[in-house]
């Protein structure tokens, strides 16, 4: 197989020192916490696969089954030229509108951008393979900071699935959606994939599957902090938690010390300490109602154009144009 053709904007030097400066603030704050983009190194990455198949874990699956029966008419409305993905891991549910755009006739290029150059770079591999007459290229980037270097040309549709932007915080995605307004032009699209505020005893397993599959994903991140960063974290000192908070509408995934320890970290020159119980944030990931969210998004100076859900409102895709 030919090389994919991947640009990268984060290099193994910029995600070195941009974990650096994470887990340094994070770690040393009075309230513990690490960003959830490290979650994804190549384990990572495979890891969250084997979460989307999961009986518990409804979204993905609820997703596909929305975006199946929209997809003709997404790309009946929208006339993309050109798809972006954000956030796109294997791309696996993207394929359907690639399908829908492609048979529609107006699709020619597919821009997937994802912080994890494994997951992308054998994604694009594939729908390079897959898809001939499509130009498919990937970018290693982070979309809290790349997006004003997204390639212009034709109507672009922006694809951000699988909940991913309620992994951010409401600040955070408020900058995020500003941010993607900017780098759009009037009349371009944003399909997005967001999860529904539900009952707490379908929300939780979701995020705490009997498998234990969540609670390894959990773990990875102290993997990837003792491999990149020389930190001597034993992964199996800690127990995974989901809680919901139901004041933010979140699910918040941490990590809790068992015992008392002491941490080293070599390259930060950082001693951590953790008292038996003590937590450590790893990811919020919020869950949203459809006035919410059209308020956020036209915050953002994004009109709300469409709303599907599937028959039992666990999951919506909306469809969004510039203004
Ligand atoms: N879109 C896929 C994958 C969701 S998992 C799906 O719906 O199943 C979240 C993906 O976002 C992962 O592939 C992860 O590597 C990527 N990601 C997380 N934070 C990111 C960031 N700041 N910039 C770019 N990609 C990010
Ligand atoms: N975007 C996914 C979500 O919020 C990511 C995710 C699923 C996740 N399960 C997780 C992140 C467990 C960290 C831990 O649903």
């Amino acid at each position: 197989m030919n090389a994919p053709d991947l640009e990268i904007y984060l290099d193994d030097r910029d995600l070195e020192r941009s974990l650096r400066d994470d887990v340094r603030t994070g770690l040393t704050a009075r309230a513990k916490w690490l960003p959830p983009k490290w979650f994804y190194d190549a384990r990572g990455s495979a890891l969250f696969e084997e979460i989307t198949r999961l009986p518990e874990y409804y979204p993905t699956r609820t997703e596909r089954a929305v975006l199946q029966a929209h997809a003709p008419e997404i790309a009946r409305i929208t006339g993309a030229k050109t798809l972006v993905e954000l956030g796109s891991g294997s791309s696996e549910k993207t394929r359907l509108l690639l399908d829908a755009l492609s048979r529609h006739g107006s699709l020619g290029a597919f821009i997937p951008l994802d912080v994890s150059a494994a997951a992308l770079g054998e994604a694009v591999s594939m729908l390079t393979a897959e898809y001939p007459g499509l130009a498919v290229h990937g970018i290693v980037g982070d979309f809290t900071r790349h997006l004003h270097r997204l390639p212009g040309g034709g109507t672009r549709l922006v694809a951000f699935l699988g909940g991913t932007i309620g992994n951010l915080l409401p600040a955070e995605r408020h900058d995020f959606l500003v941010g993607l307004r900017a780098a759009l032009e009037p009349g371009e699209w944003l399909l997005l994939g967001t999860d529904l505020v539900k009952d707490e005893r379908v929300l939780v397993p979701a995020y705490d599957d009997a498998a234990g599959v969540t609670a390894e994903f959990n773990r990875n991140v102290l993997r990837v902090v003792n491999r990149e960063l020389g930190a001597e974290f034993d992964p199996d000192a800690f127990d995974h938690v989901a809680l919901w908070d139901p004041t933010n509408e979140w699910i918040e995934m941490r990590l809790e010390a068992r015992e008392a320890m002491r941490v080293p970290i070599a390259e930060l020159d950082l001693v951590v300490e953790f008292d038996a119980g003590e937590q450590v944030r790893t990811e919020v990931s919020a869950k949203f109602r459809r006035e919410g969210l059209e308020r956020e998004l036209g915050a953002a100076r994004f009109a709300l154009r469409r709303w599907w859900t599937d028959p039992d409102n666990l999951f919506a895709v909306s469809l969004s144009q510039v203004r």
